[in-house]
């Protein structure tokens, strides 16, 4: 395990966090909402199914009002303050239409990709994006009619960073811990699964 993040990686890539003390103030405009979302529209999939749905929930509208309300106990302290929620879902079956495209057995790795390049591009436009998975999935299905072919999978917090003098303590050092990752040795391997690949 490792604590520092060391070597050539992109800035984008090597300042994003998960952050959860955001600016309650800031407003995401529909231009910046919909760039991010090209970005997931744009992300590869497999035999191109595009297999992602996303539910916009903008902090004071009312998606995002039934929204909050599903919201585990951790998380509700500090994702009500997002500037906007995307709430991801997957296709789990093909639709019922009979010309419904086949459904692909890759569709969630599908929506991670997507759900990971709109968060590397709300990073460059100086966003944070903090995928959670925290809530009552069903009960969030529910209520927005979700159909049993698609299944909500996570959400993301898309904000601007807050004042920490202002915040909850907890949210405060929370965000401040270090990042912990394994070491590339721990799970890049040749020859033999197992095997250092000695990067
Ligand atoms: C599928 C998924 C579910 C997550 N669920 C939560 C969550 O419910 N609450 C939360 O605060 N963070 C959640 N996270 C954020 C992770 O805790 C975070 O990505 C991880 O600790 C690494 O930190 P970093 O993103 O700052 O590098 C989730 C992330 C993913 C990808």
């Amino acid at each position: 395990m490792t604590t520092e993040l060391t070597g050539d990686l992109s800035d984008v890539l090597r300042n994003r966090r998960s952050l959860r003390i955001l600016d309650p103030e800031h407003v995401l405009g529909d231009a910046q909402l919909a760039r991010l979302l090209r970005a997931a529209q744009w992300s590869p999939s497999a035999g191109n199914s595009q297999p992602w749905g996303f539910l916009v929930a903008c902090r004071g509208d009312e998606t995002h009002d039934r929204f909050v309300k599903h919201l585990s106990a951790g998380n509700r302290s500090w994702v009500p303050a997002a500037s906007a929620v995307l709430i991801t879902a997957h296709q789990v079956a093909s639709g019922p239409e009979d010309d419904a495209p086949a459904f692909s057995d890759y569709a969630m790795y599908d929506l991670g990709q997507a759900a990971a390049m709109l968060t590397v591009e709300a990073g460059l436009l100086g966003l944070t994006a903090h995928q959670f998975a925290g809530f009552d999935h069903d009960g969030v299905a529910e209520e927005f009619g979700v159909p049993e072919h698609w299944r909500v999978t996570t959400a993301i917090a898309i904000g601007t960073y807050g004042d920490p003098s202002a915040a909850d303590p907890a949210l405060v050092e929370r965000d401040r811990r270090p990042r912990v990752r394994k070491e590339l040795s721990e799970f890049v391997f040749a020859g033999t699964w197992g095997a250092s690949a000695g990067l």
